[in-house]
């Protein structure tokens, strides 16, 4: 008998979503995949890039260092911290979701606080490591009860996954100062923010790891659309905590995969590699913009969601259900898969992905109004 240990954490509904939508386009009904959470405007054009790489090279054969690539790191630092960051800080994973799960195992709290519209990960991901949870309603409520997360990690998704709306930096800025003296442990995992800033003139990173409480994790997923490659990272600056992931990071790894460590090293430092990175970041949010307004103009938006917030993408709730956007073969995910609402509610708003080509975009929308 196979006895198993089970976290109660769920395999990720939203693939069923998906293999049915497949499922549906393979009988040869014309299905635009909304439901995914990838930028689907172009693909990053590596067609300069990969020249640059020495496949028949120890950087790619042999085991990386256990923290990543320090020449990787360095660049990272450049870039996400403005060199305000010690790379010892930094520490590469297999993308996001290995760095929240390595968060999480390494992290002695209480409780972490999930943002009342969130990424569905987060829950399994704190089951996995017996990590309790529970949700914040918005920055105001942290703010009026800041005690009440003392001993807590609260988890920030800014743009947030669903409702793809960014809050004030400022204000967060000013509520991760309060927390910090309140003792609160920040959780940055907002790997959607860098598709839409300029990296050279986007200096909150930075301002963020001036307090000691925050740790950030990223990814190289969307802000330069190379989820396939696996590759985030974990940043914080306290050493115990580090000394600590660093044993998690091995035993759970033995090292990043080189190669995507290499390709990303050459996108953050040759002038090729941020040519690409700026070319498909500028066509990617160009399109995404383009069909949030037109979601705006044609009343598809649920605006209801985005009483004081811009929704910027990559995602935005529409106020249509999972079956109404079907019937026009828009695949999305019903937003009760995000929220702590009741289903009733939920039920009748989906989560669409808008990182799609504006005109593929429109001809699928021009039947619901
Ligand atoms: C909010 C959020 N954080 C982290 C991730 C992790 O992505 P990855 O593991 O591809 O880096 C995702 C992916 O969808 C996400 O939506």
């Amino acid at each position: 008998m196979v006895k198993t240990k089970k976290s109660g954490a769920k395999y990720s509904a939203i693939v069923a979503i998906s293999e049915n939508l497949k499922r549906q386009k393979a009988k040869g009904k014309y299905i635009l995949f909304l439901n995914r959470g990838i930028n689907a405007v172009v693909n990053i054009d590596l067609s300069d890039i990969i020249p640059m790489i020495d496949f028949n090279s120890a950087d790619i054969q042999v085991y990386p260092p256990n923290k990543g690539r320090l020449s990787l790191r360095k660049a990272i630092n450049d870039t996400f911290f403005h060199s305000s960051a010690n790379p010892e800080n930094i520490f590469m994973t297999n993308g996001g979701i290995s760095a929240l799960d390595l968060i999480f195992k390494t992290l002695d709290v209480q409780k972490v606080w999930l943002p009342s519209f969130y990424w569905g990960a987060y829950k399994n991901v704190a089951k996995i490591n017996h990590t309790a949870f529970d949700f914040y309603e918005n920055i105001k409520f942290i703010e009026n009860n800041i005690e009440q997360f003392k001993d807590s990690a609260i988890i920030f998704c800014d743009p947030n996954n669903p409702l793809g709306n960014k809050l004030d930096d400022i204000e967060l800025l000013v509520l991760v100062e309060k927390l910090e003296k309140a003792g609160v442990i920040a959780i940055w995992d907002s790997p959607y923010r860098k598709l839409f800033f300029e990296w050279e003139d986007d200096d909150f990173y930075k301002k963020l790891i001036g307090f000691k409480n925050v740790i950030i994790s990223e990814s190289f997923s969307k802000s330069v659309g190379l989820s396939g490659q696996r590759l985030g990272f974990v940043h914080c600056s306290n050493q115990v905590f580090n000394e600590e992931l660093n044993i998690n990071l091995l035993f759970a790894t033995n090292g990043i995969n080189a190669f995507s460590q290499l390709l990303i090293e050459k996108l953050l430092t040759t002038e090729k590699g941020k040519q690409a990175v700026s070319d498909f970041k500028r066509k990617t949010t160009t399109d995404i913009k383009k069909n949030i307004q037109y979601l705006i103009e044609h009343k598809l938006l649920a605006s209801e969601f985005y009483d004081d917030t811009e929704p910027l993408g990559i995602f935005v709730i529409a106020n249509k259900s999972y079956d109404e956007l079907l019937e026009q073969g828009i695949g999305s995910v019903p937003l009760n898969y995000f929220t702590t609402l009741p289903d009733e509610i939920a039920n009748k708003y989906a989560r669409i992905c808008v990182s799609v080509p504006h005109d593929e975009f429109v001809k699928f929308f021009t039947d619901l109004f």
